[in-house]
Formats: C-alpha cells, structure tokens, sequence
C-alpha cells in the first residue's frame, strides 16, 4: 500500500524499518492513503477538518485537549505511538474492504485515546508507596527505616492495624500497634500492608458496571497479592514482586469503569464497548508508575494462559481467587503448570483464603 506521511523523521523511519514491504512511502501525488502525525494542539490547528484521501493521524501526544479536538476530523482512524505492525495492517485491510467509509473518525480509536490518556494521567501513588514499589526485602535496614515513616503516618497506620485485625491476616490476638504487627507478621509483611492500603483509594467509586463493589474488588486484588506471594515462595519466584503484580492486577478497571455504559462480565466485553481492556489499561499504568516490566507484562497477560512463570503465577492466582467452584481443579492446574506437589498447593492456598496464621 502506497502511504504518504507527514510528520518527524524519527515516526517516518520507524514506519519504513517497521511496514516495509507492506507500506511504501511515497510523494503525496502516488499515495492511496495518507498519515499525519500529531503531536499537539498546534498540528491540528494547521490541518483542515476534512481530507481529499483517506486519513490516518497517528497519536503521538497524551496531552487532554488534543485527543478532544480529534472528534471533529474526518479522518478514517487513528493510530498510536509506537505503532503496532499487526494492528495497523488489520485496520488498512479492514478499511479497504469498506471502501468509502471515511466520516466521522473511528469512535473506538477517539474512545482509546482518551481512556489512554486518563491512564497516563492516573494520580501518582502515595511517596511512600512509590519509595517501597522500589524496595525488595534484601534492603532490611531501609525496611525499618520505612516501618519508622509507616508509624508517624496516622492514616496509614490505623489503616494496617486494621487490616492485621482482619480475618484475612487470621491472628488470634488482637494488634493495637504496628511495632506489634511487626513482631507478629515481619517487617517485610508490613511493608506490603502498607502498599496494599496504599491502593485503597483508587476503588473508592462506584463499579457497578463490573457488578461489584470497590470494597470487594480491592479486596480481590489483595487476595490476589497474597496469593501470588504464597505460590511465588512455593516455585523459587521473588515474592515481593508477585505480591505487587497481584495487588495491581486489576488496577485497570479503575480507569475503565468511568468509561463503561453497561455492565461487562469479561474482557471481550470491555473491548467491544471502549476498544480497550483493563489489562492493557494496567499495563499503562504500572509503566507509569514505574513498577518493572516483567510484572507490568505480566499484568498484560493475566487472563491469559501463556507466557513466562511470573505471569503465569498471576494468571493462576487471579484464576483461583475468583472462580470458587472451580478452586480445587485450577489448584491442581496450577500445581502441574509449576511441577508442585498439587497437596502442597492447596495446603498454601487454603490457608492464604481462609485467613490462618503462617507458621514462622
Ligand atoms: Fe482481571
Ligand atoms: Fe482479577
């Protein structure tokens, strides 16, 4: 296909190391369809509303104010930077298909960007959430240095002494200070407790559109945490790091749902409403707050079953977190996929759910 393409050297570049031989550019005056590329409010300005050959532009800003003004082009779609092969020759081929389909711009693309950039516009985690995304629990001396910062902060505290007091952490006595919450669970145990506290505030709205309440699905996502943890210590796997690929898993749906019309009961649904799901939207999000890739693709992928043990860790715990009828079969899934005895597993899980005391 013969493509024109206005834009930086470095997009023009990309597209031809990346498209040849499917995409050739070529002089406006041979090309079948043309790119433009965006990246501000000051492009925009300079094109005209409608174009004489069919038009991409290709997003390359997050900046609010330009993903509105694209509503009123007509343009056939819209790509993203950096721009994905695959995605981009369907979308031609599609078009071509339906030849005079230029109107009003793809409502999906527009829908995309904007629930993108809501993603990169996230509010940042708490300071002391990002200092600890930061910390593994080799660091012990910084590890009690952050326990000391957890104590002068009042909210947070009585935020963990509560969740210690929980039935998911099981103890049989009360805790009143998180010196004993220390003493009891571990520093390190601590630490996530604060992490997980720390992510209470992004599900305090309504999910009515995912049929759930913020309060059970942050739930769900901290016993996800724990159970990512447990497996990871089960298969030789940094617990720490699942702990927080589980904690943030759905983080997506907290974007999503302030986009959603109707109720969704999958991904698929998501996709087909706002061209989009919440574990692409989590994977956004966990790059901008820096968290590692591994556990951001992890995220990506964790519904589905593939890819390397850290997703696949979470892909089984988030599994046998939700599916209670099916607990006992997707315990045995798991402990063949990681070569564990399956008793073990359900040993390991079935405390981690019903809330008993780890023995240490
Ligand atoms: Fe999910
Ligand atoms: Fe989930």
């Amino acid at each position: 296909m013969k493509v024109s393409f206005v834009g930086s050297d470095k997009t023009k570049t990309g597209i031809v190391l990346e498209f040849s031989p499917d995409l050739a550019i070529v002089p406006k005056e041979e090309a079948e369809i043309q790119f433009v590329e965006i990246t501000g409010a000051e492009i925009l300005a300079k094109l005209p509303k409608t174009f004489a050959m069919p038009t991409y532009f290709i997003l390359n800003t997050k900046e609010k104010s330009v993903i509105e003004k694209i509503k009123v082009f007509k343009i056939n779609g819209l790509f993203f930077v950096p721009l994905k092969k695959d995605d981009v020759l369907k979308k031609l081929k599609l078009a071509a298909g339906h030849e005079g389909t230029q109107g009003d711009g793809d409502s999906y693309d527009i829908m995309r960007a904007k629930i993108i950039a809501k993603a990169e516009n996230i509010p940042a985690l708490p300071d002391l959430a990002r200092d600890l995304v930061k910390l593994t629990r080799q660091d012990n001396s910084q590890l009690k240095d952050f326990v000391e910062k957890i104590k002068q902060d009042q909210g947070l505290s009585s935020k963990i002494i509560k969740l210690v007091n929980s039935p998911f952490y099981g103890l049989r006595k009360e805790v009143a200070s998180i010196d004993r919450a220390t003493v009891l669970l571990g520093v390190n145990t601590v630490k996530n407790l604060a992490l997980a506290v720390s992510t209470e505030l992004y599900y305090n709205k309504n999910f009515a559109m995912y049929k759930v309440s913020g309060q059970k699905l942050w739930e769900h996502c901290f016993a996800v945490a724990r159970l990512c943890e447990g497996i990871a210590k089960l298969v030789g796997e940094d617990e720490d790091s699942l702990y927080l690929a589980g904690l943030m898993h759905d983080m997506g749906k907290t974007i999503l749902v302030d986009f959603l019309v109707k109720e969704v009961s999958d991904m698929a649904e998501e996709t087909e409403q706002l061209g989009i799901n919440h574990a692409e939207v989590g994977e956004l999000i966990l790059n901008k707050w820096a968290v590692a890739k591994p556990l951001t693709e992890a995220v990506r992928k964790h519904h589905e079953r593939m890819g390397d043990k850290i997703s696949q860790i979470l892909y089984f715990a988030n599994l046998i977190e939700i599916d209670e009828e099916e607990r006992e079969k997707n315990i045995e899934l798991a402990a063949e996929a990681f070569n564990i005895d399956s008793g073990e597993m359900a040993s390991v899980i079935g405390k981690i759910l019903s809330g008993q005391p780890e023995d240490n």
